[in-house]
């Protein structure tokens, strides 16, 4: 089946004891069991729920694995995945990863025995050359949050491959309807679902998708043990939203595309970072491995300034955290996702005080252009 007809169908099955078209919501914490030791396939929510299954065999299909497992966010679906690591590994990712991994890895994880590098993972020669007897795992967020470098998946895949190591992408920013990171040879996807995959900005999620079984075991052995696995409502809500994802994106696709080419063109905007630019330094790759560019676009106003001025004058675009909903966000990841890495870091990776990040959602572009240029005009 396709893309669309699978996110509405896979896991979605009517109902069978009511016909109910769309599966109901199992709001309970246990499950009665018929005997000692026997049940219904379910006893207690921490466990399992049907709505978190019917999600899980859902999410895997749409990124071509045989399993996922989703939790409350996508920072514990990511931490989940580290902890497929032993004390003494050694991971490599990407240098801009989202602020949130790196506050996880180089304050949490290090506690617990994980050595951690970060390198511009655009770059093969700087991958290569960060890899270590103990490396495990090369983790890679493209395109990166909020710096929209593109890493080569295939690249990825083929160090992967010839170093024995795991390869964990990162597929928040494209949702698997633009890009499949399992068909360039990652071992594991994660997503933040609180953006793409939700799309509706109404709750937090994440998953890992994962294409082995030894791992899978793992997983979802800490998730149940651990407890973060995702709650029956929210597993509706993202299934519910799961189901317009490939319109959804052609639509971000489309408004991303238009505002990355108005900002282009505007006089008071220095650089516009979006991978669907012939200037963006990763545009071939982006072409070749992407279905789209997506509605992520940083750029950079010059200051800080200039930066507060248009956050404070939009009107249409809300200025918040948080991205790959319906609605327009516009953020300043210096102050806001990115605080937590350091100044000096934040300066060399390109997260600088004018930068200014905009997930472009899908309301009529014009309006969309309209209040930008409005807000530009006060600078
Ligand atoms: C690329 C990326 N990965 C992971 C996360 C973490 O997801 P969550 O906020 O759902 O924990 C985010 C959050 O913004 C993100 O942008």
């Amino acid at each position: 089946m396709g893309f669309s007809t699978d996110a509405i169908h896979v896991g979605q099955e009517p109902d069978p004891a009511t016909g109910s078209i769309v599966a109901p919501i199992y709001q309970t914490s246990t499950y009665l069991q018929d005997a000692l030791g026997q049940n219904k396939g379910y006893d207690y929510a921490r466990t399992n729920h049907p709505n978190r299954k019917a999600l899980e065999r859902c999410l895997a299909k749409l990124e071509g694995a045989p399993s996922a497992y989703v939790f409350t966010t996508g920072m514990a679906a990511i931490d989940a995945v580290f902890r497929l690591l032993r004390p003494g590994d050694h991971c490599v990712l990407s240098e801009s990863v989202y602020g949130g991994v790196f506050r996880l890895t180089t304050q949490l994880l290090v506690q617990f025995g994980l050595e951690f590098s970060y390198v511009d993972t655009s770059s093969v020669e700087k991958i290569e050359a960060a890899l270590r007897p103990n490396t495990k795992m090369l983790y890679v967020e493209t395109p990166t949050n909020p710096t929209m470098i593109v890493s080569d998946l295939a690249a990825c895949g083929r160090i992967a491959k010839d170093r024995h190591l795991t390869l964990t992408v990162d597929n928040t920013f494209l949702s698997p309807y633009l890009q499949q990171p399992i068909t360039f040879g990652a071992h594991i996807v994660v997503h933040s679902m609180t953006k793409y995959l939700n799309g509706h900005s109404d709750c937090t999620g994440g998953v890992a998708v994962l294409t082995r079984a030894e791992d899978a075991e793992k997983i979802y052995f800490i998730q149940r043990s651990a407890g973060a696995g995702l709650a029956p409502m929210d597993c509706f809500l993202v299934s519910r939203g799961v189901k317009t994802l490939a319109v959804r994106m052609e639509r971000h696709d489309a408004n991303g595309m238009a505002i990355a080419k108005f900002l282009h063109g505007h006089p008071k905007v220095d650089r516009v970072v979006y991978p669907g630019l012939p200037s963006h330094p990763q545009h071939d790759i982006a072409k070749r491995q992407q279905r789209g560019f997506g509605a992520m676009i940083s750029f950079d106003l010059g200051t800080l300034d200039a930066a507060r001025k248009l956050l404070n004058h939009v009107k249409l675009c809300s200025l918040a955290e948080s991205l790959g909903g319906v609605e327009t966000l516009i953020s300043h990841p210096a102050t806001m996702t990115h605080a937590s890495i350091p100044a000096d870091i934040r300066q060399r990776i390109g997260i600088t005080d004018g930068l200014v990040r905009i997930s472009v959602g899908i309301e009529d572009i014009e309006d969309l252009i309209a209040d930008l240029e409005q807000a530009l005009d006060k600078i």
